[in-house]
C-alpha cells in the first residue's frame, strides 16, 4: 500500500494525516503550540516551535511503518502570517499572525500609496489588518533595523517547508493573501512594491500547489523517520486546502470552515467578477481557478476562548453537552464574536464582542448555545453576501471543529437556510495537503479526479422550517449589535492595553 502525508500548520495545532490510496486516514497526530499576546490586539508565534512540533508529529504517525511507503507530503498552512528571515535564512522575530489587527495606520498608508481602487483593480482585496503586507511595513516603521536585515519574508507553512527541504518557495493561494500579488497575473506586482516602497526582492519564488519542492534533507528524514526520497509539494493556504479537500473544486459549490477563525468560500472559475472588496478573492490552489470568501476572525476561537476562560478543567464535550436541549436564542441571549476585532461583513479591528440579554436564569449551557449561535450567525453574513451576488447557496459543506458536534451542524443548516454536508473526515485541510500530494505524485490526472476518491459524504442535515423562521427574527436582531455596539467600542478602547 502507498500512501500520502497531509501536514495542516494551523493556529492552535499542527495535526498530520496519513491517507491511503483509497482515501481513508489511516493515522492522525496533532501538536499544539501557544499564541503570544504582547497586547490587545496582537498575536505572534514563535516559527521553531511549528517545525519542532510538526517533527514529533510526523514521527508519532511514522512509527512502525516502512517509511519507502509514504510517497508524497504537502502541506496547508494559517494564511497571511509574516516570517521574516535574514540573508542567512535565519528569522528574524516571531511570526506575526494573520489575526493580529495591530496594523491599521499601515492599512490607511496602503490606500493613501497605492490608492483603494488600484489596489483592488490588482491585489482584488481591500488593505485588511490581518495579510501580511500591512505587518511588513509595520516591521519597517517600527522595528527598521529588523525590516533593513531581513532577505526573504515567507508565509508560516512555506517557513515549515522551508526547514524540511531547505528550499524557498511560496504559491500562489497562499501568496495572494499578502495584498502583494497580483492575483489575475499570478506575479508580484512591481506597482504596489513600487508605491509602498518594498524591495520587490523580498518576495519568494512563486509555484504551483502541485508542484514539487524538492526531496527532504537528510537529518529531517531521519528525524520524523520519513525516507528521504519522500516527494515534497507546494501545497496551499488552509482555506485553499479547506476547499480542495472537501471537493469544492467546481462552479455552485460551498465550504462552512469553523476552525479558529470560520469562513464561508465558495469556488469561482474567473478572476473577473467584482465583489467590490465585500469577500476576499484569491487564488485557488487548483491552477488558475480562485474563490471568494468571508473571514469571522474568531470563530472556533470565541468557543475554546469561553471555554478558556469560564469552564477551563471540562472536556469540549462535556461543555457541550446539553446543548440540543437548550431553545433556540438560548432563552434570549445574544453573543457577537468580535474577540479580536471583525473581517465580514465589518472591517474593524476595534470592535469587541458582547452578550447581550444576560439573565439571573442564564447557566453555562445558555451561553455556550449563544456563544454556537453568534458564531454562525456571522458566518451567515457570509453566506448573505455570496448569495446577493447571485449565486444559488441550497448546500453547505461543513468542516472544522464545527461539524463535529451533530446539533451545531442542524443550527448551521437552520441558520444558513441550507442542506448542510458533513463528510468523513472534517479535517479538510489536511485532506487537501494530501490530495495536493497524491495528485503531485501522479496517482490521479487531476484534483477533482481525485476528490471522487478521497471526499465522502458522511451525513447531511437538511433545514426545519420552523427552526428557519425562528433564526430569521434572532439574526435581525443579531445584526443590530454591530452598529450599537460600534462606537461604544471605539470608546473603550483606550482603555485595552
Ligand atoms: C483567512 C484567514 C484565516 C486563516 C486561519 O483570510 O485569515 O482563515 O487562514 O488559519
Amino acid at each position: 500500500m502507498k500512501y500520502v502525508m497531509g501536514v495542516d500548520l494551523g493556529t492552535s495545532a499542527v495535526k498530520v494525516l496519513l491517507l491511503n490510496q483509497e482515501g481513508e486516514v489511516i493515522r492522525e497526530a496533532a501538536k499544539s503550540y501557544p499564541s503570544i499576546q504582547k497586547k490587545s490586539g496582537y498575536s505572534e508565534q514563535n516559527p521553531e516551535e511549528w517545525v519542532e512540533k510538526t517533527i514529533l508529529a510526523i514521527k508519532e504517525i511514522t512509527a512502525g511503518l516502512d517509511p519507502e511507503g509514504i510517497e508524497g507530503i504537502s502541506f496547508s498552512g494559517q494564511m497571511h502570517g509574516l516570517v521574516l528571515l535574514d540573508c542567512n535564512h535565519q528569522v528574524l522575530r516571531d511570526a506575526i499572525l494573520w489575526n493580529d489587527t495591530r496594523t491599521t495606520k499601515q492599512c490607511r498608508d496602503i490606500y493613501e500609496l497605492v490608492g483603494e481602487k488600484r489596489l483592488l483593480d490588482i491585489a482584488k482585496n481591500p488593505a485588511l489588518e490581518g495579510f501580511t503586507l500591512p505587518k511588513l511595513l509595520w516591521v519597517k516603521e517600527h522595528e527598521p533595523e529588523i525590516y533593513e536585515s531581513a532577505a526573504v519574508f515567507l508565509l508560516p507553512k512555506d517557513y515549515l517547508r522551508y526547514c524540511l527541504t531547505g528550499e524557498i518557495h511560496t504559491e500562489f493561494s497562499d501568496a495572494a493573501g499578502t495584498l502583494l500579488l497580483n492575483i489575475s497575473e499570478k506575479e508580484w506586482s512591481r506597482e504596489i512594491c513600487e508605491a509602498v516602497g518594498v524591495d520587490i526582492r523580498l518576495c519568494p519564488p512563486l509555484i504551483e500547489s502541485s508542484d514539487f519542492t524538492g526531496c527532504l534533507m537528510p537529518d529531517i528524514a531521519h528525524q520524523t523517520g520519513l525516507s528521504d526520497q519522500v516527494k515534497v509539494f507546494a501545497g496551499g493556504a488552509d482555506n485553499a486546502c479547506g476547499a480542495i479537500g472537501s471537493g469544492i473544486l467546481e462552479e455552485g459549490k460551498t465550504l462552512c470552515s469553523i476552525g479558529t477563525s470560520g469562513v464561508v468560500l465558495s469556488y469561482e472559475e474567473s478572476n473577473q467578477r467584482d465583489f467590490a472588496g465585500r469577500v476576499h478573492y484569491f487564488n485557488h490552489g487548483k491552477e488558475n481557478a480562485y474563490y471568494t470568501m468571508g473571514v469571522t476572525l474568531a470563530a472556533g476561537h470565541s468557543l475554546s476562548w469561553f471555554k478558556d476562560i469560564f469552564a477551563a478543567d471540562e472536556h469540549f464535550d462535556d461543555l457541550l453537552k446539553g446543548l440540543a436541549a437548550v431553545p433556540i436564542g438560548a432563552n434570549g441571549l445574544l453573543f457577537t464574536p468580535y474577540i479580536s476585532g471583525e473581517r465580514t461583513p465589518h472591517a474593524d479591528a476595534v470592535i469587541r464582542g458582547s452578550f447581550i440579554g444576560m439573565d439571573t436564569s442564564h447557566k453555562k449551557i445558555d451561553f455556550v448555545r449563544a456563544v454556537i449561535e453568534g458564531i454562525t450567525f456571522s458566518l451567515n453574513e457570509s453566506v448573505e453576501i455570496i448569495r446577493e451576488s447571485g449565486k444559488k447557496i441550497d448546500s453547505i459543506i461543513s468542516i472544522g471543529g464545527g461539524a463535529k458536534n451533530e446539533e451545531w451542524l442542524q443550527i448551521q443548516a437552520d441558520i444558513f437556510n441550507a442542506k448542510i454536508v458533513k463528510l468523513t473526515s472534517e479535517q479538510g485541510p489536511g485532506v487537501g495537503a494530501a490530495m495536493l500530494a497524491a495528485y503531485g505524485c501522479g496517482w490521479y490526472s487531476s484534483l477533482s479526479k481525485c476528490s471522487q476518491v478521497f471526499t465522502q459524504v458522511a451525513e447531511t442535515y437538511e433545514p426545519i422550517k420552523e427552526n428557519v423562521e425562528k433564526y430569521k427574527e434572532l439574526y435581525s436582531l443579531y445584526k443590530l449589535i454591530y452598529q450599537k455596539t460600534k462606537g461604544l467600542n471605539a470608546s473603550l478602547n483606550r482603555f485595552r492595553h
